[in-house]
Parts: structure tokens; sequence; C-alpha cells
């Protein structure tokens, strides 16, 4: 059975996207929900970096400084500055994530649609994340599988046709890229601390440390709370211990696991293809050895752009074409849910 893909219905709707879960502020306009005309990614990094972490006050006040002028270049590079109005409807990501940060874009994209007189839709943040990898592959075959890792989630779902998901295994405490960005602090290796290990894990010793691969054996859920204990139990007792292999270490036993239950997952399903999505799906490491696997089952892999991966308004806009198209708009009563949860069915 092949999938819908996206290209079939209203091919001219152009979706300007807004997303500010986090501490990116982002818009994007994407055409027909597959073609992105523009897609611009403020990120604040630098402002958060500092403090080691997201602090949630700062990056709700950025996202006001930040949203016009984001909004503004996303409609410029789109070619979108004359028309009236200049889009066709406007998505924004209500939940999950940060409050104060939702609700900047959420107030921001309803005030365009009001002002502009077009459809508002709300879109989760976690459909987003699903939706980027198809904005590239829009003809992918259901089932698929998508392990989703990102800052706060580590979900495996089977997607199976747009909109249709069943939870197959998620994490019982951190999350990926929480463990990523804890065990990276604890060595000093900086905020964001996935990329900061993908980059510094290559010039060390995968082998050096036997970290724990939590619940391997067991079904299709996770567990990273213990890998950062242990990580920082070993450095304890080893302080002579090279960063760089530590870090090495600790990034194999993750993706161990997570390529594992993947795979594990896509072959009990009977999955079509094999997709990543999220901020940890940039790891360097995840997508090679993905790959690999994949190539040995003779399954298809599915690796979004690493730009696509982090979040952005592209996923976003694609997401909220496609909910648009098959739920019709949003109400303008709907707020900010930062626990918000993919609908799952079964
Ligand atoms: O999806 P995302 O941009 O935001 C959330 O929805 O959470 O994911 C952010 C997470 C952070 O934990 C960050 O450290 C991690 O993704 N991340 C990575 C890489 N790039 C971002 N983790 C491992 N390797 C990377 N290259
Ligand atoms: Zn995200």
């Amino acid at each position: 059975m092949t999938g819908p893909g996206l290209r079939r219905a209203d091919p001219d709707l152009a979706v300007l996207g807004i997303e500010t879960s986090c501490d990116e502020t982002a818009a994007a306009v994407v055409v027909g929900g597959t073609t992105i005309a523009s897609s611009v990614v403020s990120s604040q990094v630098d402002l958060h970096a500092h403090y080691g972490g997201v602090v949630p006050e700062l990056a709700g006040r950025a996202h006001i400084e930040r949203f016009t002028p984001v909004v503004a270049d996303a409609l410029l590079a789109a070619g979108r500055t004359g028309g009236s109005p200049p889009v066709g409807a406007v998505a924004a990501t209500c939940g999950p994530g940060l409050v104060g940060s939702l609700l900047v874009g959420l107030s921001g994209a309803k005030a365009l649609s009001m002002s502009w007189d077009v459809p508002f839709v709300a879109v989760n943040h976690l459909e987003g994340h699903l939706f980027a990898s198809l904005l590239e592959a829009p003809d992918l075959g259901w089932p698929l599988v998508v392990l989703l890792v990102s800052g706060g989630h580590t979900l495996l779902v089977s997607m199976e046709g747009l909109g249709r998901y069943r939870l197959l295994g998620q994490t019982i405490d951190d999350a990926a890229g929480e463990a990523y960005d804890k065990v990276a602090r604890y060595l000093g290796l900086g905020y964001p601390g996935g990329p900061a290990i993908d980059a510094v894990a290559g010039q060390g010793d995968p082998t050096a440390f036997a970290f724990p691969r939590a619940m391997m054996a067991e079904g299709l859920d996770f567990s990273f709370s213990g890998l950062k204990t242990s990580v920082v139990r070993t450095v304890e007792r080893h302080p002579e211990a090279a960063t760089v292999d530590v870090a090495a270490s600790f990034q194999q036993a993750v993706v161990d696991v997570l390529v594992a239950k993947a795979t594990r997952a896509a072959a009990a399903v009977g999955a079509r293809g094999l997709c990543l999505a999220g901020g940890v799906a940039a790891n360097t490491l995840l997508r090679r050895t993905m790959t690999e696997a994949c190539d040995r089952l003779g399954l298809p892999a599915y690796l979004p752009s690493r730009v696509m991966c982090t979040d952005n308004a592209a996923m976003v806009a694609a997401a909220g074409w496609w909910r648009l198209t098959h739920d019709g708009p949003s109400p303008l009563s709907v707020g900010a849910d930062p626990n918000l949860s993919l609908a799952f069915f079964d």
C-alpha cells in the first residue's frame, strides 16, 4: 500500500509556518505542503549558552523581539511581500514546549491570520517533526517507523498514513537529547550538548568505556537516566579519562540502543521504511549507523537534512497544510499547551 503522499491536494496553497516552542524563532513559507519557498531560523543559542541551558524567561523575550523580523525575512525570501494576503493560511506550533515561548508565536500567528483574513491552524510540534521527513521525501509508503529523538522526547512511532500514529515505544525517563545535553554539561563541553558531543566524539575511542545499554532486550521503550549516572560514576572513578573517550563511549551506547530498537520496531510492524526525526537525528553517528543497519535489512532509510531535524518552521507549515486540508482551520481560542502529546490510535 502506498501512502497518499503530500502532493495531492491544494498544490497552490502557501502556508506561513511559525515555530517558537523553545529557543529557535522560526518562520517559513511552504507551498502545497511540500515546496519550501523559504525557511528562516533565528537561533538563541548564544543567548542561553552562558547559562548552560535554555532560560525560559529569556527565550520568551527574545521571541518577542525576533518574531516580526523573522516573519518579514521569510515572506521576503519567498517573494511574498506584495500580495494581499501574502499567504493562504498561517500555521503555528501550539505545544509541546515552553509556555511563554509558545504564546509568542501562537499569538502572533493568530494576529496575522486575522489581519490578512486567512485561516489559522494550530500545529503539534511533534507532528511537525514527523512531517519534516515527508517534506523531503513526499512519496513514502506506509507503514513507516519514525524514531523521533529530540531534547524533550524519544518516541518510536508507526506512521500508518498521514496523521495516523501508533505509539510503539518511548523513554521512561530522560529523552535522548536531554541525555546528550546533561552529559555534555557534566563533561564541560558546553551547550547545546548534542552538537558538542557530536563534534568531539569522532576523536575518541567509542569502546573505551562499556556504558550500559539500558532495556536493550526489553520491548521498545528506552531509558537514558542510568547512562548519565554511569558516565558521572565512571569519570569520578577515572578522573584521568580523556573527555573525548567518555563522550565517544556515551554516544555509542545511545546510538546502539536507538538503532537496535528502531530496526526491531520496523521488523515488528513490517515497515516500508525507517525515518529519523528531531534534533538528535542530526547526529553523525546515529545517521551513519541507522543507514548501515537499514542497508543490511534492505529497508529504505529516510534521513531528513540536518536543518530539517532541528527545530524549524517549514515542518510546521507542512504539518499545518495537511491539518488544514484534512481537519479545517483551528479556532482562534486554541491555547498553548506545554504538555501536548501526539494523538495515537489504539
Ligand atoms: O528537535 P530539537 O531541535 O528541539 C526539541 O524539540 O527538543 O532538538 C534539540 C535536541 C537537543 O537536545 C540537542 O542537543 C540535540 O537535539 N541535538 C543533537 C545534535 N544536534 C541537536 N544531538 C546529537 N547530535 C547532534 N548533532
Ligand atoms: Zn523539536
